[in-house]
């Protein structure tokens, strides 16, 4: 990609030449993370330059983007562009990194369903981002794209409960906002209990939000296109209320990406080449407050297309659903007080096992020992009710025992692969 732009007072514009595999070759001119113009399939470089030329002579001189600030806002107009107009449904994406593929229960798989299809058609998330218990719940859903899962969070949360979804994109937006009516009426709501915000996810303190007042953070394979994903995090902490929690799916990387796959339009659309180095994501996570993050599940992404193989071979990239929970008790290690719960059972399509990550599948009735961190995230939050205590927790006796996390890498064996909707 060539890349040229003229930074004014507080404008960007850019020229930029966009290669998109085979689908099309382009030239963009950006101005202020805005698609000014776009050139349908023209002679690349030669074409762009000419361009480049009667922009100079408009705007004055036109200098290389290669400071950081530029290439970003390039980086997140390609992304932009690729929500707003490349894509125009599920069916469009390059990959399987966005294919959600381990079947819901029943009762979300209602919720779903009662999703308008114009919105579902729209869906390019990656994972399952709808946890348990959420009656009268304040949602905030992070780059909510055209609403599949606000909507189906506004049907469980029900009429007492609320979601917000924000994104950058305008088309995904309309399409979005379009529907809210629809919804509310199909939920049998007096009025919509949703709310779309346009925004960035770097920038949620621009918007209307108050802190500490989000009882659940989602986020369907967004915070990968995110240009300052610590920013993201960080504000995710602040909106929670304490014992809330973010619960979202994203993709990662086995290691760090490589500036020229960052550069590349389709594979950073596609939510691979802005993957996070799992080893990255830990730190930041934890850095923004959130001491133990938890893995709820997860699924090693297979690239199908023969040029991106070509591209990223040998990074290996997961699709993971994790649980963040603010709680400021939590430790750095889990830690062993002699405690063990019981779980009552009562938890809609978890009747029979609680699953509160990969290594927690609690089987209701059964004593089950758990470390401190495990205690607070079930006795401190919304799960509270559904558990008993077993342990005063007066006495430390070292390190839990079998404390582990999974490797998210692995080869994943799916038995009876049961897709249930395309995405990013
Ligand atoms: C892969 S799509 C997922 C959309 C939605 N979560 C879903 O499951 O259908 C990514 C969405 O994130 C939005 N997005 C990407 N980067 C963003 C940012 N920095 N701030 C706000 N929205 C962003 C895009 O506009 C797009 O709608």
């Amino acid at each position: 990609m060539v890349h040229m732009g003229l930074v004014g007072a507080k404008t960007k514009l850019f020229v930029a030449v966009q290669h998109e595999l085979s689908v099309k070759n382009a030239c963009y001119v950006f101005w202020n993370g805005m698609t000014l113009l776009k050139t349908p399939r023209i002679d690349k470089q030669a074409a762009c330059q000419t361009i480049a030329v009667m922009v100079q002579r408009h705007f004055g001189t036109i200098m290389d983007a290669d400071n950081e600030d530029d290439a970003q806002m390039n980086i997140q107009s390609g992304v932009k562009e690729y929500y707003g107009q490349t894509l125009t449904s599920s069916s469009d994406l390059k990959t399987d990194a966005c294919a959600t593929v381990a079947a819901p229960p029943r009762y979300i798989i209602d919720a779903l369903a009662a999703v308008h299809d114009d919105v579902s058609a729209r869906y390019y998330g990656c994972g399952l981002a709808i946890p348990p218990v959420l009656e009268g719940l304040k949602v905030l859903d992070l780059g909510c794209g055209a609403g599949r899962d606000v909507y189906a969070i506004a049907k469980l949360v029900g009429k007492t409960g609320s979601v917000v979804g924000v994104d950058m994109t305008d088309e995904q937006l309309d399409v979005a906002r379009s529907h809210e009516a629809w919804h509310a009426e199909q939920f049998g709501y007096a009025k919509p209990n949703t709310r779309f915000l346009k925004g960035y996810l770097e920038k949620l303190d621009e918007l209307d939000l108050e802190e500490a007042s989000f009882d659940l953070i989602i986020s369907n394979c967004v915070i990968n296109l995110c240009m300052d994903k610590p920013a993201v995090f960080r504000a995710a902490y602040r909106l929670l209320k304490p014992g809330g929690e973010l619960y979202f799916s994203d993709v990662y990387a086995d290691r760090r990406m490589p500036k020229d796959l960052i550069d590349d339009p389709i594979l950073y659309g596609e939510c691979l080449s802005g993957a996070l180095y799992w080893g990255d994501y830990q730190s930041i996570v934890k850095q923004a407050g959130f001491t133990d993050p938890r893995v709820v599940d997860h699924r090693r992404l297979e690239i199908i297309d023969k040029k991106l193989i070509a591209k990223t071979d040998p990074i290996r990239f997961a699709s993971v659903t994790a649980r963040l929970v603010k709680l400021e008790r939590l430790e750095p290690a889990c830690e062993d007080y002699g405690q063990a719960v019981i779980y009552k059972g009562g938890v809609e399509g978890m009747e029979t096992v609680f699953k509160l990550d990969d290594e927690h599948q609690i089987e209701a009735g059964r004593v089950f020992p758990v470390c401190g961190n495990t205690l607070a995230m079930l006795m401190d939050t919304r799960f509270a009710a559904y558990f008993d205590v077993a342990g005063a927790g007066k006495q430390h006796f070292g390190l839990f025992p079998g404390c582990a996390a999974p490797d998210v890498f692995a080869e994943t064996i799916i038995a009876d692969p049961a897709p249930v909707g395309g995405c990013c």
